[in-house]
């Protein structure tokens, strides 16, 4: 007889070292049954977030480095800079009914990051400045949203940040935005597949200065 019969399986997703909570864990249904709703999909941990990490293992930021995360929902790419890289990180999101979440996937990952809500709108050039890269998963879902953006990471680059990576599912909007970076900051873009936890392929907006 299998001893595994009754072990029950984690309420969470291990990837890369990271644990990602899925929507039932206890703790989460507690919170989705305290709120009455996000006001812009920050409900979950979206499949962006894993595809990206996998991207920065190719890829990482130096040791200790200061990163944001623009529109960082559930935390889970920043927590995966914190735990693996010690990167200070600081995760940036309009919703602020994000936090408990993030606060409880910062918990069972034993690693801290900072987190503001607030708009990625309302950042200054001098706020900016203080990061060496910025990071977004599936950020770019509504037409009006690639203008504020691209906005951002014109001002940030004129900050001196060094490095923007920004992943995504290939919506209309985040095309526009590819397109209209690459023209005015040579950013390029890469097809990006992960096998586990699922098969999924993204695309990853990259923009780097000296
Ligand atoms: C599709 S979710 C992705 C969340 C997270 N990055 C992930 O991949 O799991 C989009 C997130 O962007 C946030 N957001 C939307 N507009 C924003 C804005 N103007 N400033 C900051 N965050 C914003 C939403 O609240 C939401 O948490």
């Amino acid at each position: 007889m299998s001893q595994c019969k009754n072990t029950p399986k984690p309420h969470y997703i291990e990837y890369l070292g990271i644990k990602a909570l899925k929507s039932s864990h206890p703790g989460v249904r507690k919170l989705k049954r305290q709120q009455q709703g996000h006001s812009a999909h920050g409900n979950k941990v979206w499949r962006s977030s894993f595809v990206l990490m996998d991207y920065l293992t190719t890829y990482p930021p130096e040791q200790s480095s200061r990163v944001l995360d623009i529109g960082c929902g559930w935390g889970l790419t920043s927590l995966f800079l914190a735990k693996q890289y010690s990167a200070q990180v600081t995760g940036l999101d309009i919703d602020e009914s994000v936090a408990p979440f993030l606060a409880l996937q910062s918990e069972i990952n034993q690693c801290e990051m900072h987190f503001e809500a607030r708009s990625f709108e309302s950042l200054t050039r001098e706020e900016l400045s203080s990061y060496q890269t910025i990071i977004g998963t599936d950020i770019c879902f509504w037409d009006e949203m690639t203008t504020p953006l691209f906005d951002l990471l014109g001002l940030a680059l004129r900050a001196g940040v060094e490095r923007i990576i920004i992943a995504d599912p290939g919506r209309p909007p985040f095309w526009d935005l590819v397109d209209r970076c690459a023209q005015a900051f040579g950013a390029e873009v890469v097809a990006r597949r992960i096998y586990e936890p699922w098969k999924t392929e993204k695309y990853v907006l990259v923009i780097e200065q000296a």
